[in-house]
């Protein structure tokens, strides 16, 4: 009989452990079928687009890291949210003005906190090198049409990588998402909606779901008859925020398929993890 309740305790006990034990790092919100993109990284926690930043937002498991990419005066694709460094590093100017070797000299942790200063900018390609297998990337081209050939560059990187369901590339300029998908239709594209024209007629909806695999909202403008039109045409929705505290019920409402948010320390002082299991 002893036995037999050491027995029982000992699948009880390997049950638990196989229900909970693998997933010690819970996280804050479930959210079925919606993955999770670190906006700029974990930019409520480190510099945003920063190596530091993509690898707390890989260390909260996020799905996918969302960066913003200019050209530098060299033709380097370099990744700053701003087409100015002024407001994330010491220095001051345009990218396109300064070669790579000037924007590596420059510190984009110190305006951030000192616990990050001296940290240094990233390319693409060592975002690519170091985070491809650790997350998926989504991949923001900042005004593409003020760098000539920069799709160009960007699908020459992008092809030595063979997982492209890791890679997304977005943008508010739906022509250069259609040339990216031209050129590599391996790799996913979004079209961005600036909130001022989140209500897309038939037409327009149409024309950028023949080649956009996801169309995404800020979350303020958007609503379920809207999401309802874009997966009926085979699409997709990504959201983002980065305060707006409904974020994530709204998300489920509307039956997004991802959220973009900061990670940021809203509603509570606690940090959201938002999730897909
Ligand atoms: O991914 C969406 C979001 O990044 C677009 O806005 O200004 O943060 O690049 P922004
Ligand atoms: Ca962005």
């Amino acid at each position: 009989m002893r036995k037999h309740s050491l027995f029982c305790v000992a699948i009880v006990g390997a049950c638990l452990f196989l229900l909970f034990g693998f997933n010690d790092q819970t996280k804050r919100v479930h959210t079925p079928n919606m993955i999770s993109i670190a906006h700029r990284g974990a930019s409520s926690f480190a510099p945003e687009n920063t190596r530091s930043a993509f690898h707390k937002a890989v260390e909260l498991r996020a799905d996918f890291l969302e960066c913003d990419v200019h050209l530098s005066k060299d033709g380097e694709l370099v990744i700053m949210h701003d087409a100015k460094i002024d407001r994330t590093t010491d220095g001051s100017g345009y990218i396109k003005d300064y070669t790579l070797a000037e924007l590596k000299e420059l510190d984009a942790g110190g305006r951030f906190s000192k616990e990050f200063q001296g940290e240094s900018i990233i390319t693409l390609n060592e975002l690519l090198e170091e985070f491809y297998d650790k997350a998926g990337l989504l991949i923001e081209l900042k005004n593409p049409q003020t760098y000539p050939g920069i799709e160009e560059k960007v699908v020459t990187l992008l092809s030595d990588y063979v997982d492209s369901s890791s890679i997304i590339v977005q943008s508010f300029d739906a022509e250069s998402m259609r040339k990216i998908h031209t050129l590599l239709p391996d790799i996913e594209v979004a079209v961005l909606i600036k909130p001022s024209e989140s209500i897309l007629t038939t037409k327009k909806l149409d024309e950028l779901t023949s080649f956009a695999s996801y169309i995404n909202f800020n979350v303020s403008f958007l609503n379920k008859r809207m999401v309802d039109s874009v997966h009926e045409r085979g699409s997709k929705v990504l959201v983002w925020s980065k305060k707006d505290k409904r974020l994530v019920s709204k998300a489920q409402k509307f039956g997004v398929d991802g959220i973009i948010s900061d990670f940021s320390s809203w509603p509570t002082d606690e940090p959201i993890y938002l999730v897909q299991e």
